[in-house]
């Protein structure tokens, strides 16, 4: 049975993931856990005797951290733009030198594969749809230190050490430790509470999105298959606008459209959309999940763990307090 470490595992996409690949490897969390319910929760895990955690800062990685481990997914940083400009020099080391270190570890213990988790963010703003070819045109302190640990990375690579980078689009979907700060998430959640939904803008601006369980999938196949390559990938299951978007949750809880409101000098200046040539060559089998059985899955959980807008939910509220307290 492999063992996957997987570095920044206890956070949003990372207690999904854990459980996933639980099933059927032993999976290693290293983190920090600044957000709690992976580590308080370990018992109520199915599988949980093959989970273990280390618990330590990206920063102080060493040798010994990767003993026994097969694969490594590297999740861990700051996890979006406004976070990403509280404080620079914090984010440069954390999302650049420190995944860089722990790739190079890594390296040097021979693991066979790591797989990088990206941004679609490195694309910055575009008037193109933009694919894996495309010009990167990274903007944020967040895009800009990911490329450039993407890269070092990718160089690192050979055919004992594969390199993956998987650029994500936005997430959506339930994790016990959600995020309340991803777009699809902030609709269901408002309109739950609130039974109405608030756009920034015009919400004319385009965004790729992909959930969770689609990247499960997309871990699992590239975990369980040794002869993949490396390669960089977008990974998007679709584009829309945000007016769009508003409109379809309305729709699925059976609202009305003007329970929409529009905050017009609130403007969301990101705006743009992706493919990807690679997700289609490398996971030719892959069938997106159903929309709106992600979104009952998100219902059913919010309501179920009754998540709240907080501090543990709001990446902005926990990194303010961290860097500016
Ligand atoms: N959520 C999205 O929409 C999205 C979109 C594109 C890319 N991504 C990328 O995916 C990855 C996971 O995103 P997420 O939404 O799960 O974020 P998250 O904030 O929920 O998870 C990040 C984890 O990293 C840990 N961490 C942060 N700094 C650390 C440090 N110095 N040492 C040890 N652990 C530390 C945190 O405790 C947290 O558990 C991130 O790299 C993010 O940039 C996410």
């Amino acid at each position: 049975m492999k063992t996957i470490l997987i570095s920044g595992g206890g956070g949003y996409l990372g207690t999904y993931l854990t459980q996933v690949l639980l099933k059927n490897y032993k999976v290693i969390v290293y983190d920090e856990f600044y957000f709690k319910w992976l580590f308080k929760n370990k018992k109520k895990i199915l599988f949980n005797k093959r989970l273990k955690f280390i618990k330590k800062d990206i920063l102080s990685v060493s040798l010994d951290d990767f003993e026994g481990v097969d694969i490594i997914c590297d999740l861990n940083g700051i996890p979006n733009d406004p976070s990403s400009e509280l404080n620079k020099r914090h984010t440069w080391n954390v999302n650049y030198k420190g995944r860089k270190k722990f790739a190079e570890i890594a390296k040097s213990c021979g693991i066979k594969r790591y797989i990088f988790n990206s941004t679609c963010a490195v694309y910055g703003y575009n008037k193109k749809v933009v694919n894996e070819k495309s010009k990167t045109n990274p903007l944020s302190t967040y895009a800009k230190a990911n490329l450039k640990a993407e890269k070092e990375i990718y160089k690192m690579r050979n055919k004992n050490f594969k390199v993956n980078i998987l650029r994500n689009s936005t997430l959506f979907g339930f994790s016990q430790n959600l995020r309340l700060d991803l777009v699809i998430n902030i609709f269901v959640n408002s309109y739950v509470l609130k039974k109405k939904i608030s756009v920034n803008g015009d919400g004319n601006q385009w965004r790729p999105f992909i959930s969770l369980t689609d990247v499960g999938k997309i871990y699992k196949t590239l975990i369980k298959n040794d002869n993949f390559p490396s390669f960089i990938t977008n990974l998007v299951a679709f584009n829309s606008t945000i007016r769009d978007l508003a409109c379809t949750v309305i729709k699925h809880f059976g609202g009305s459209l003007n329970q929409i409101e529009f905050i017009k000098n609130n403007k969301d200046n990101r705006n743009y959309r992706t493919r990807s040539n690679n997700l289609k060559k490398y996971f030719k089998n892959l069938k997106f999940s159903n929309f709106n059985y992600e979104l009952n899955q998100l219902i059913k959980g919010i309501k179920k763990y009754k998540i709240k807008s907080n501090i543990s939910t709001i990446r902005m509220k926990f990194y303010k307090k961290k860097f500016l307290n």
